[in-house]
């Protein structure tokens, strides 16, 4: 049974459907924690009312980014985790943290990878009047929004869209390639091979 572990900082929509497609399609593997940099992230409620173990490492009161990496590591640590999934989590990580999870760290961004890393990814979009957006999971490496492509989703986007709108469109996706890559993973069926990642079975790693 693989013990995974997830970080949100908000609403945890992702969470949940990663907490939930573990559930229904019964994977090998369980959701031992939530954690969260803030007690205001939402998706703690959804976690709590499920059964799943919830902390709070708040990046608040820590001094230092050192010191926070340190206390959300020794937390993470204490659930025993084969899996650590960013989730909405809107800390930047450093490279200490990175390197202790190598190989076993996954993050979701709403864009596809290497467009758009960081912040506002579907007005830069917009902007620059792309035509598909999507979103890439990823194993994490030191590089923000940076690391082994494990899937991704295409979504058009339309003339009349709107940040929220192709937000809620890649969203929709996000809840399907994300809980798909996780089960690729604690099915043991990835493998990173000169920073490409091959799906062991030949399986899309694209959602389109
Ligand atoms: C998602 O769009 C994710 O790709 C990005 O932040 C958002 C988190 O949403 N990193 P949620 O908290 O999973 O609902």
């Amino acid at each position: 049974m693989k013990r995974i572990v997830i970080l949100i900082s908000g609403r945890g929509s992702n969470m949940e459907a990663i907490v939930r497609a573990c559930a229904e399609q019964a994977w090998p593997a369980r959701v031992v924690a939530v954690i969260a940099n803030t007690a205001r992230a939402a998706g703690l409620g959804f976690a709590n009312g499920h059964g799943i173990t919830t902390a709070v490492v708040d990046h608040k009161v820590h001094a230092s980014r050192q010191a926070f990496d340190d206390a959300l590591a020794a937390e993470i640590d204490s659930h025993a985790p084969d899996l650590v999934v960013l989730a909405g989590f809107m800390r930047i990580l450093g490279a200490d943290f990175v390197r202790r999870y190598e190989g076993r760290l996954l993050n979701i961004h709403p864009s596809l990878l290497p467009a758009f890393p960081g912040l506002h990814t579907h007005r830069r979009a917009l902007e620059a009047g792309c035509h598909v957006s999507g979103a890439t999971v990823h194993f994490v490496t030191a590089e923000l929004d940076h690391g082994p492509i494990v899937m991704q989703s295409v979504v058009p986007v339309q003339a009349d869209d709107t940040e929220d709108s192709l937000a809620a469109r890649v969203l929709a996706t996000e809840h399907r390639i994300y809980p798909c890559a996780v089960h690729w993973f604690v099915n043991g069926r990835l493998r990173v091979e000169n920073g490409r990642v091959r799906q062991l079975d030949g399986e899309s790693q694209l959602l389109q």
